[in-house]
């Protein structure tokens, strides 16, 4: 099939590599003319394990083009998905500039009927007005599909290669058999296709981030009581993650959720329930805890070392929002890194993955260490807030020698605590005791 995708970030580049891996003809579109020219030479901007030998061999066998030319991009697709961003507005809307800007010009090259899918998060009632800016343009007949992405950075390729299920929000037969077609090779196991109505599938994408998030703040409130209470949040995890009601997935405390999705998202599910007469309280209180949350590590550091930092250089393990990304959208790790630069304090920082990406934050203002060994050598202590697999069994040993303090303040609860006192550290996790 003839697919176009319009936005190349993380879910457009994805979903068009993983498309063209099935067999179909896949143009992908950006209107950043930099990325274009990084993706015509197989140079990915972005890191997701396994993308780059997908793009590229796809590529090589001609399934795969890349352009930024949006408008003939839309001419090619006889499915055309809309992937482009969609920020938070000021008032925590989500902002749908690109994306209506997209079905305009979609309206203006349509040469055939076409099936237009919103791929992107967008709120409940998008999709008509997706279908309206088209319709403005065009007398061809088309059909809308909303077609929300659940894939997670990091596990992007295997999520969208083998989705727990795909939604598709559909009100014509022409939309629901073209996307079942197209979604038939990923679901050969059985995963359930479920074909529902346009707004059910708008507002499934944001209650499915919504609950997630809600489990984060409400295991990192869980967290801050057991911490007071001298209880272990790890026994309790495990405790409450055994019941099959519950389920173990998603229940670590940490230093908060970040990440291009769940703050939007959970902000702009709150503006929707507003707008429609809610006081949606739940909400807000997750993005208030998670708003405290992001700030805990700051607070632990600054109770251990005092509110002045001149002097001080602090290591700190992972900059992206969460391991395998290299994504710092929203990521716990900046204000932690502002906090301690504001207060004076200097930073040895790394990141297997987003170095580039905090270079362009925070330019020359922190130390970029060549690996965490470098980061911690003459540190007055360590903040680890990203689980990279690389910091989960490092050489203490080489770290207490090479902190100027054997302190470490844990966002990941990746050490043992008992283990830690015995080898010598003075080590801080989230919502366990105090070792
Ligand atoms: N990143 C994720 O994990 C994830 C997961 C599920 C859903 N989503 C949703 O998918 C959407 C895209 O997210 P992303 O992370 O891929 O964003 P991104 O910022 O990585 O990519 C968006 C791309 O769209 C391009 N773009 C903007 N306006 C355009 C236009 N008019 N024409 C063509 N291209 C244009 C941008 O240049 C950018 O490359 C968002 O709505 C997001 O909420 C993201």
């Amino acid at each position: 099939m003839k697919v176009t995708i319009v936005g190349s970030g993380y879910v457009g580049l994805v979903a068009g590599a993983c498309l063209a891996e099935t067999g179909n003809d896949v143009v992908c579109a950006d209107v950043d003319p930099r990325k274009i020219a990084r993706l015509l030479e197989s140079d990915i901007p972005i890191y997701e394990p396994g993308l780059e030998p997908l793009v590229r061999r796809n590529q090589l066998e001609g399934r795969l083009k890349f352009t930024t030319d949006v408008g003939a991009a839309v001419a090619h697709g006889k499915v055309v998905f809309i992937a482009v961003g969609t920020p938070p507005g000021e008032d925590g809307s989500a902002d749908l500039q690109h994306v209506l800007s997209v079905a305009r010009t979609i309206g203006e090259h349509m040469n055939e009927p076409k099936v237009v899918v919103t791929k992107s998060t967008v709120p409940v009632g998008t999709a008509e007005r997706v279908r309206g800016a088209i319709r403005g343009e065009t007398r061809v007949p088309f059909y809308v599909c909303s077609n929300p992405e659940f894939l997670k950075e990091g596990a992007a390729i295997e999520d969208f290669m083998k989705p727990d299920r795909v939604i598709l929000g559909v009100d014509s037969d022409e939309a629901r058999d073209i996307m079942a077609d197209l979604y038939a090779p990923f679901v050969r196991t059985g995963n359930p296709v479920l074909f529902m109505d346009i707004p059910s599938a708008e507002v499934t994408k944001y209650a499915a981030n919504a609950m997630l998030a809600t489990r984060i703040s409400f295991m990192n409130q869980i967290a801050d009581l057991c911490e007071r209470v001298g209880a272990d949040v790890s026994m309790v995890r495990k405790g409450i993650g055994t019941d099959r009601r519950i389920g173990s997935a998603f229940l670590f405390p940490g230093p908060g959720y970040g990440g291009s999705c769940f703050p939007k998202d959970v902000r702009a599910l709150s503006h929707t329930a507003r707008e429609m007469g809610m006081e949606p309280s739940l909400l807000d209180a997750v993005e208030a805890v998670n708003d405290r949350q992001k700030l805990v590590l700051l607070r632990m550091l600054v109770h251990r070392l005092g509110p002045r930092l001149s002097g001080r250089q602090v290591a700190v393990w992972g900059l992206s929002f969460k391991a395998e990304t290299d994504d710092m959208r929203e990521s716990p790790a900046l204000p932690l890194l502002d906090g301690i630069l504001e207060a004076g304090g200097s930073v040895r920082a790394h990141d297997p993955k987003a170095m580039e990406a905090a270079r362009e934050i925070y330019g020359d203002r922190l130390y970029y260490a060549r690996d965490p060994y470098d980061a911690v050598a003459g540190a007055d202590a360590l903040v680890i807030v990203t689980e990279w697999l690389v910091y989960r069994t490092p050489d203490f040993d080489r770290m207490r020698s090479l902190l100027t303090a054997p302190l470490i303040f844990d966002g990941r609860n990746l050490y043992d605590p008992d283990r830690m006192v015995r080898l010598g550290f003075e080590y801080h996790g989230i919502g366990r005791r105090r070792a």
